[in-house]
Formats: C-alpha cells, structure tokens, sequence
C-alpha cells in the first residue's frame, strides 16, 4: 500500500522564514521528493515568493506555443487556479489537470524542477477528504530496475510531446479545454528528453517516461518503442514507489518533479475545489 506524504513541521511560512529554514525544508523536499507543510494559508503572492526561494520560478510567464491558457489569480501570472468551479458561467481554473501520470512541463525544453500547491479549498465528505494526489517516486522505480535494462535504456532519447497529451486526454474522453486547433498543433515543439535522467541536484538517476507526454523512442522502431514505454509506465506506478496525499485546506504540498510523477483522483464530483499551483524554472533535462 502506498505510503503518506512526509509533513514538514514547525514553520509558518506568512510569518517569515530564515534561510536555515529555508534548507530544513529543501533538504526534506530532496531527500522525500514530496512533503507537505500544513496550514499555511498562503495567498498567491506568498506562495511564489516560497517557492522562487526554493529555486527561481520565471516571472510573467509567456504560457508555451500549442499551450491552452489556463486561469490565474489577479496579478499573479506565475500561478495557475486548479478548480472544477464555475462562476458566471465561466470555469474558474483548470478542471482536467492530472488525469494520467505525468510530470509537469515534460514536454517543454526546461521542464520544471520543482512545483507547489496550495489548498483553497477541499471537499469533504462525511469527515474524509476527497481528491487525494498521488506521486510516485521515478528514482526508486530507476533503483529498482535489473542491471541489463538499465543498460538498454542507457543513452536513449525519448519524445515528449504536449499535442501527444492532450491527444491522450481527448481519446480517454477527459479533455475539457478545447482540442487544438491545427495552428496550435503545428506551434507545438516536441522535447527530446533522455529517457533516463540524471537529478540536476542529487545526482540520482530516474526514468523519465510518462504515460501522458512520451510519444515515442528516438532511432527505435515505433512498436519496439511503444511496448518500452508501456513496459516502462507499468512499473513506474507500482504500489511501492508510491505516496498519496490526502488534503487539508492550507496546505502547501511541494513536490521534486523531476523525481516524481503525479496524477489526481477525481472521486468528488461537482463538490467545490481549489487549489493553485506554481511551478520553478528546471534545466535541460541530462
Ligand atoms: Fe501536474
């Protein structure tokens, strides 16, 4: 059974946070790749300033080429509203994020390298949250591999393809923003990432494969390929490399994107939830 999140305890990050701090909680988020502060109540302005000490996060983003513009809070352009509320006939944020594994921006040429999320609002029912999170741990999947497919992968390249995405989402019929147009389609820019990667900051290597962006193998053939990243996918979501989130509003979850891949549980229907989430600038994936 999957583990929980590991809680980060003892700092209130409105009332300011030192820089001694600041390394307690890095170095958590490193060695667990997830953990969770609770009760911050961190308004979208205090949640980026967090998260760019952590590690920059890019200021006024330009939202990539091929990309559906997802809702962002007032002034704040560096955080994205994932919520399945509508107000005015008008969905407030982004409702079909999370659907299938992934780890955010995989598909861009610099993909983020670590992410935040902070919980607005939470559905309850009969005292249990709903909508927990799931991440699985790609290092411990890596670790876990036997030492010929370790060096099979080794020096592969993979596709990473945000059309191939929401593609995937339209056929599993969980598409709720609009497909893309053939003009967005021919903007979108394909990422060749290797398919094992290596941690930018521990060092760890992991696999680098989603079952939402990877498309394809480079230099193999397409079915060889699409049995490897099935075989690949298989086993990166196994129990063991799991934990599971369950939500309380004022959380702020932290995750190392790099180290992990994500997915949400959508068991709450049209109860309302809300949370937002930020993202930092990651380099080019080695
Ligand atoms: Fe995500």
């Amino acid at each position: 059974m999957a583990g929980r999140v590991y809680e980060v305890e003892g700092f209130r990050i409105a009332d300011g946070i030192d820089e001694a701090g600041l390394r307690v909680v890095r170095d958590a988020l490193l060695r667990h790749s997830v953990v969770v502060l609770r009760d911050q109540y961190l308004s979208p302005v205090q949640q980026l300033d967090f998260t760019d000490r952590l590690h920059p996060v890019e200021r006024n983003p330009v939202r990539p080429a091929g990309g559906n513009h997802a809702p962002t809070p007032e002034g704040v352009p560096e955080i994205v509203i994932m919520s399945n509320i509508v107000e005015n006939g008008k969905p407030i944020g982004l409702s079909d994020a999370g659907v299938m594994w992934h780890t955010d921006m995989h598909g861009q040429a610099r993909p983020e390298l670590f992410g935040s999320l902070s919980a607005v609002t939470i559905p309850v029912r009969d005292g249990v949250a709903l909508g927990d999170t799931r991440f699985t741990r790609t290092t411990a999947a890596y670790d876990a591999l036997d030492d010929a497919m370790k060096s099979r992968l080794s020096g592969l390249r993979a596709v990473q393809s945000y059309a191939f995405y929401i593609d995937e989402l339209q056929r599993r019929g969980a598409l709720s923003r609009p497909p893309l147009t053939e003009q967005q389609r021919a903007a979108v820019v394909e990422a060749h990432h290797p398919l094992i990667r290596t941690h930018p900051i521990t060092g760890r290597r992991l696999i680098y494969v989603a079952e939402s962006y990877t498309d394809r193998i480079d230099d193999m053939e397409a079915e060889e390929g699409a049995e490897l990243i099935a075989m690949l996918c298989d086993h990166l979501v196994k129990d063991e490399f799991q934990v599971v989130h369950r939500w309380r509003e004022g959380d702020l979850l932290i995750w190392d994107n790099c180290a992990t891949q994500h997915k949400a549980t959508f068991d709450y229907g049209s109860m309302p939830r809300r949370l937002h989430r930020c993202g930092t600038t990651g380099p080019v994936p080695e």
